[in-house]
């Protein structure tokens, strides 16, 4: 299985938890395309994104939440690259049967994110991912998050930085559905 892991995060330099994944995710051999240090200006080359997604089995999105969401180069490369007749509508069906993950972290704790009148579970607030996931035919998998990025503990990054290539190293991931909570 071809794993890819598409890493979206505009300040990479001054990175700690992403760049500590990806770190561990390529010295175990897994790609990592940075996005942002390959389209600095923002200039998206469709047909090699898609080439590259076409070779792969299990896409993996990378990145820090950025106001409840991602940051904005993940957004503009779904809208160019997911198009009509290659991801979704009667012949697009390029990405179907593939894998999704998303690897993302929250900088606040998981305490931030629940029902207390003014916010959401995590899972909930990645649904558009989801839903997309469902329009392009790929199978979504359980998210990979590191909650309270701002926060984490030398040891515990390292703990987590073990688990996440421990994660994208197996076999069957468990799917989330569609409105199944983590
Ligand atoms: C523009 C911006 C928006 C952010 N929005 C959120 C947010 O909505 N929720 C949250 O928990 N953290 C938010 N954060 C914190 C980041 O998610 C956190 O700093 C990042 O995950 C840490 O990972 P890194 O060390 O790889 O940068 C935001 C940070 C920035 C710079």
């Amino acid at each position: 299985m071809k794993t890819t892991i598409f890493l979206f995060h505009p300040d990479y330099k001054d990175s700690r938890v992403n760049k500590a994944l990806a770190s561990g995710a390529k010295n175990a051999g897994i790609t990592v395309r940075n996005l942002y240090d390959l389209y600095p200006d923002g200039e998206i080359n469709v047909n090699k994104e898609q080439a590259v997604l076409e070779s792969t089995d299990r896409i993996v999105l990378q990145f820090p939440m950025y106001w409840y969401s991602s940051p904005a180069l993940l957004k503009e490369w779904e809208d160019k690259v997911f198009e009509h007749g290659w991801a979704y509508g009667s012949t697009g069906d390029k990405l179907h049967g593939k894998e999704l993950m998303l690897a993302v972290s929250p900088g606040a704790p998981t305490s931030a994110y629940h029902h207390d009148g003014k916010n959401y579970t995590v899972t909930e607030l990645l649904r558009p991912f989801q839903a997309t996931s469902s329009m392009i035919g790929t199978k979504y998998l359980k998210p990979f998050i590191t909650v309270g990025a701002t926060s984490i503990s030398d040891a515990d990054l390292a703990n987590q930085v073990t688990n996440y290539v421990k994660y994208l190293e197996e076999e069957n991931i468990p799917k989330l559905g569609t409105y199944e909570e983590e």
